[in-house]
């Protein structure tokens, strides 16, 4: 029944001790079947989180340039014909474990896009993909959780060009035989692919009863850089950094912190905790990676919810997300705000709405929003969109839709959205090609296959 080629990722962290059962009984079943199971677990193998450089793409197409071993384990992935997917459920989404290396998952797709399920994805590398299979597990009892964590896998099986997918979520407190054969079903299942309406139902609504105003002293915005990018300026940071001025020359204190591979090290986990504390509302602002939460951004939830559990709070606290993606579909957002959302809950911080813009390495572009002479497509409506969010939250108030509408509109006025997503792969097939070439790299050469089995 399973006599395949089957790679699981193993993503518990340092803390999950408790998943080394119900990961046990997981390989007992398959091996038992004589599957050719290979089991990485994440834990025990260092590996450096991406950067969003894309050399994957235009540097070394296919490879990876982190010198680790993420470059076996992806290309183990694709030759393999399942790949299982194992985490605890966090959020909704998956541990910081496991995001490292599904962040890493961008060489096996080409820079290229192409139209899949009606929306725009990227072009496939290879001619196969592994089915693939998510198990989540839970400590306590969270259907809104586990339906994202579902939801998640079936978005990945739609961007890595699966041929198939299924997904679930096990408590943890289930005994052996149970888990057993609850596995079974899951791996032997498919499950429909989520396509937009299935995913725009985990848009979170604004908790509008939410003020900072109703505290006493002054009010501190804290904005979060979640975009882990390195060597150019990043969108998150140009359009968080912008809001964050509204919000100062508005009277507020306000204090930035870029997220960095130091979160891993007591150091950097007690810089975030102590911001954290010192804040009233936190501003996160970070892309969207492989339709969740960058590595970073994982990370740094983790951490502050740890940190938040343990520790007695005296204010209201709100959080706003900025997030933006590749594709030109901001509703490809809804499922990282979901994620969010749900730790907001867990750490009773006040969600105070969100900003979710689609086509955002074009609209960032590495320019400020302001500057005259930007190059690009034009972008008012994200400032019209930041400036009425700057002002709800300097108000002390969550943030209306309103901005989110002027944000999601198409950045050349009066253009149909059809046109505007037509126009859309034309325009980045030139700009992957003039990257190729400025890194001596021919245009054919982006389509190589390094892993091909
Ligand atoms: C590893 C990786 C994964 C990505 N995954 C997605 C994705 O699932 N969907 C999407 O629309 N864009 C995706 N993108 C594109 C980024 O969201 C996009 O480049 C964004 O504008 C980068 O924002 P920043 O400049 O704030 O880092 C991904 C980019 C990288 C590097």
């Amino acid at each position: 029944m399973f006599n395949k080629k089957i790679v699981i990722i193993d993503g518990s962290g340092n803390e999950d001790n408790d998943l080394t059962s119900p990961l046990a009984v997981l390989i007992d079943l398959l091996t038992q079947d004589k599957a050719d199971v290979k089991c990485y677990n994440l834990k025990k193998i260092k590996l450096a989180h991406c950067i969003g450089c894309f050399g994957c793409w235009i540097k070394t197409p296919g490879i990876c340039m982190m010198p680790d071993e993420g470059k076996q384990i992806i290309q183990a992935i694709i030759q393999s014909e399942m790949t299982i997917l194992f985490s605890p459920v966090t959020f909704g989404g998956y541990s910081s474990a496991l995001k490292i290396i599904v962040d890493r998952f961008i060489p096996l797709i080409l820079p290229y896009f192409g139209k899949y399920y009606g929306e725009t994805h990227h072009l496939p590398r290879y001619s196969h993909y592994p089915r693939l299979v998510g198990i989540g597990i839970q400590r306590y009892h969270s259907e809104a959780e586990a339906k994202l964590f579902k939801t998640l896998v079936g978005r990945h099986a739609i961007n890595f060009h699966a041929p198939s997918y299924s997904a679930d979520v096990f408590n943890i407190e289930e005994d052996n035989g149970t888990l057993r054969s609850q596995f079974e079903s899951v791996i032997l299942r498919s499950d429909p692919f989520p396509i937009k309406d299935n995913i725009i139902t985990f848009f979170p609504k604004a908790d509008m009863a939410f003020s900072y105003r109703k505290h006493e002293g002054t009010r501190n915005a804290l904005l979060i850089i979640g975009s882990p990018k390195i060597k150019e300026r990043s969108t998150s940071s140009i359009f968080g950094k912008y809001l964050l001025e509204k919000i100062a020359a508005d009277g507020c204190n306000t204090e930035e912190l870029t997220l960095k591979g130091n979160l891993n090290r007591e150091k950097g986990q007690l810089e975030l905790c102590a911001a954290i504390d010192r804040s009233d509302l936190i501003i996160l602002a970070f892309p969207l990676y492989i339709d969740s939460l960058p590595f970073l951004v994982t990370k740094a939830l983790e951490v502050i919810a740890n940190h938040l559990t343990k520790t007695e709070r005296n204010k209201p606290q709100g959080i706003f997300t900025i997030i933006n993606n590749g594709f030109p579909e901001f509703y490809q957002n809804a499922l990282a705000l979901g994620i969010c959302c749900c730790f907001a809950e867990q750490c009773n911080i006040a969600w105070a709405g969100y900003l979710a813009a689609g086509a955002g390495e074009g609209l960032g572009a590495g320019q400020e929003l302001t500057q005259p002479k930007r190059f690009g497509p034009p972008v008012n409506h994200v400032i019209k969109a930041l400036n009425i969010a700057g002002k709800d939250l300097a108000n002390g108030t969550a943030v209306s839709i309103n901005s989110q509408n002027f944000i999601s509109k198409v950045p050349i006025p009066i253009l149909p959205f059809s046109i505007w997503r037509w126009l859309f792969p034309k325009f980045g097939a030139q700009f992957w090609k003039r990257k190729a070439i400025e890194n001596n790299v021919r245009k054919e050469e982006l389509y190589a296959k390094p892993y091909a089995d």
